[in-house]
């Protein structure tokens, strides 16, 4: 099985005014990667930051952690040096925001990072099929992109299967209203990298929250590895 279960807190819902503290607690709660929030305020209805933060975010918190951006922007086009330049590992774009997701894959291997590729609720899974053998993560999006802390949308889990069935070593991420309630259906769908906000960000105990979504995402992976 090529893909293991990697837990990446999202530090939207965090206190911004600490971002580099909160990466770093989150690190040391024994979080696999950082999921970052792009926002532009027009591809989707609100605003975080940018390629100046990353690079500040970098400087603070050392070489080692991934960082998955998750760039919920229209023209993904636009940053992809910027991020590269600023330290960021994975760039994870959005299938509606580009007419050319071939060329924006290849800029993003020449600049160095790996490649994401994110679809909406509404996007339907065939869509993104055509990439899946250029790309190293698909993102299955379990909430309209725009804001941490909704509910999670559980009739997306077919599209999770459909791509765990059709492309076995892919890693496929789930994000949004992922926490301890309904980590068992991502797990039983087929995602193994999994975003969460606010289930650890304002959990009193982030560190135990993140071993449980692991050990369920984990369990799920060697019974399927079983069952083959
Ligand atoms: C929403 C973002 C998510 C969000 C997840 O548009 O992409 O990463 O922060 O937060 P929760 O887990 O609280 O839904
Ligand atoms: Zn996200």
């Amino acid at each position: 099985m090529a893909y293991s279960a990697r837990i990446g807190p999202s530090i939207l819902s965090s206190d911004l005014s600490c971002l580099g503290s909160e990466c770093v607690r989150m690190m040391e709660c024994g979080a696999d990667y950082l999921h970052l929030d792009v926002m532009d305020g027009h591809f989707v209805p609100n605003l975080t930051f940018g390629h100046p933060m990353v690079e500040c975010l970098r400087k603070s918190v050392g070489r080692d952690p991934f960082f998955d951006m998750h760039m919920m922007v229209s023209r993904p086009e636009q940053w992809v040096k910027p991020m590269a330049a600023a330290g960021a590992n994975q760039y994870t774009f959005h299938i509606e925001a580009t007419t050319n997701p071939g060329n924006l894959i290849k800029e993003i291997r020449e600049s160095g990072m790996k490649v994401g590729l994110a679809i909406k609720p509404g996007t339907t899974v065939e869509e993104l099929a055509p990439w899946a053998n250029q790309i190293d993560m698909a993102l299955v999006m379990t909430v309209e992109p725009g804001f941490g802390g909704q509910k999670f949308m559980e009739d997306m889990m077919p599209k999770v299967s459909w791509l765990r069935s059709q492309f076995p070593s892919l890693d496929i991420e789930v994000d949004g209203g992922v926490g301890p309630d309904t980590i068992h259906k991502c797990a039983e769908a087929g995602a193994n990298m999994i975003v969460s906000g606010s289930a650890v960000i304002s959990s009193d105990d982030p560190r135990s929250v993140i071993a449980l979504l692991r050990t369920v995402v984990a369990e799920a992976i060697q019974k399927r590895s079983l069952d083959r």
